[in-house]
């Protein structure tokens, strides 16, 4: 393995450049040639390649965002624009493509080794912790941090106003962003995508809350639970009475430094992504299970279905009482 390149894909997450990081120094280590593509797979039909040196990953592992971009390639799901990517690969005389990315993104890396036999190894890039088969993706713990960070801010000013407030936050078809703050945060409630809840209950448990003296009571609404944020605060202040204030972190949740967590779990995803390569072992997805750093066969690790801790769903109930 001579020649490798890397490129990060799908929504930024806090860690990328820590992976990028770890795949340049390490893959110069091993003597191999790293060449970084620009704007995920954007780059890859354009043969927008840059060869990679020590020096150009120098002050990044603490920067959110990525410093080779990234974007969303809807060219890239058509045939035609992926038979140019591998074409700038053979160019190049790529060996070996690491891919940084959510789901989406290692989809197309398991296309580009199922269709053109490109050698592939995928690491999971994103803040809403919806690859199944790793038990951590790289940015979710960052992002976590920043939604507890707000929510303990807005607790504050919500306690003092004897108001509620729903907290809309990101993760897509995925609730892990908001039961982990939820639980964390010491949320009332937590609406997600796999938890089938009605505005009743949502009601009920803020009235009964009233009821018992709680000053306030802070929801979190994950992006993807069926219910609009607009929609459960209009029945809110309807069946409650209280004033009710939606904050929508967005692309809050998205940005700043990475933690620890994730700056570990990156650097260790990168350094493995390109030992696998040297290794000549491809078509890997690279991960966490159980606090190690490992690797599955990509297309099965893609089938995994995330799963969600309903025990924490069970504790906030009991907690937020
Ligand atoms: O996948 C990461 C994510 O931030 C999701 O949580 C969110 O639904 C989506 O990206 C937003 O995408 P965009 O950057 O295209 O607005």
């Amino acid at each position: 393995m001579k020649r490798i390149a890397v490129l990060t894909s799908g929504g930024d997450a806090p860690g990328m450049n820590a992976a990028l990081r770890a795949v340049v120094r390490y893959g110069i280590y091993y003597g191999m040639e790293v060449y970084s593509v620009h704007r995920g797979y954007e780059g890859l039909i354009e043969g927008d390649f840059e060869r990679m040196h020590r020096r150009s990953v120098a002050d990044i592992l603490h920067r959110g965002g990525t410093i080779i971009k990234t974007a969303r390639s809807e060219r890239f799901m058509h045939k035609e624009f992926r038979e140019k990517a591998f074409q700038n690969l053979q160019k190049l005389k790529i060996d070996g493509l690491i891919v940084i990315g959510g789901n989406g993104s290692l989809t197309g890396a398991k296309m580009l080794s199922e269709e053109f036999g490109i050698p592939v190894i995928g690491i999971p890039g994103t803040i809403d912790n919806d690859l199944g088969y790793t038990d951590n993706t790289i940015g979710f713990d960052t992002a976590v941090n920043t939604v507890l960070d707000a929510i303990t801010k807005i607790r504050d000013t919500s306690s003092s106003h004897e108001r509620s407030t729903v907290i809309e936050v990101m993760g897509r078809n995925c609730g892990d962003i908001a039961l982990y703050s939820g639980f964390s945060g010491g949320a009332e409630i937590v609406l997600l995508p796999e938890m089938e809840t009605s505005v009743k209950e949502v009601c009920d448990k803020v009235k009964e809350g009233i009821e018992s003296g709680k000053l306030h009571s802070i929801i979190v609404r994950a992006e993807g639970f069926p219910v609009s944020s607009q929609d459960l605060i209009k029945a809110l202040k309807e069946e409650t009475g209280q004033d009710v204030k939606l904050v929508v972190l967005s692309y809050l949740q998205r940005g700043g430094s990475p933690t620890f967590r994730d700056r570990v779990l990156a650097t260790e995803c990168g350094v493995l992504a390109v030992e696998l390569l040297r290794d000549g072992i491809f078509n890997r997805a690279v991960g966490e299970v159980s606090g190690k750093i490992v690797h599955f066969d990509l297309a099965k690790a893609l089938e995994a279905k995330s799963t969600l801790r309903e025990e924490l769903l069970q504790g906030i109930k009991v907690l937020s009482m």
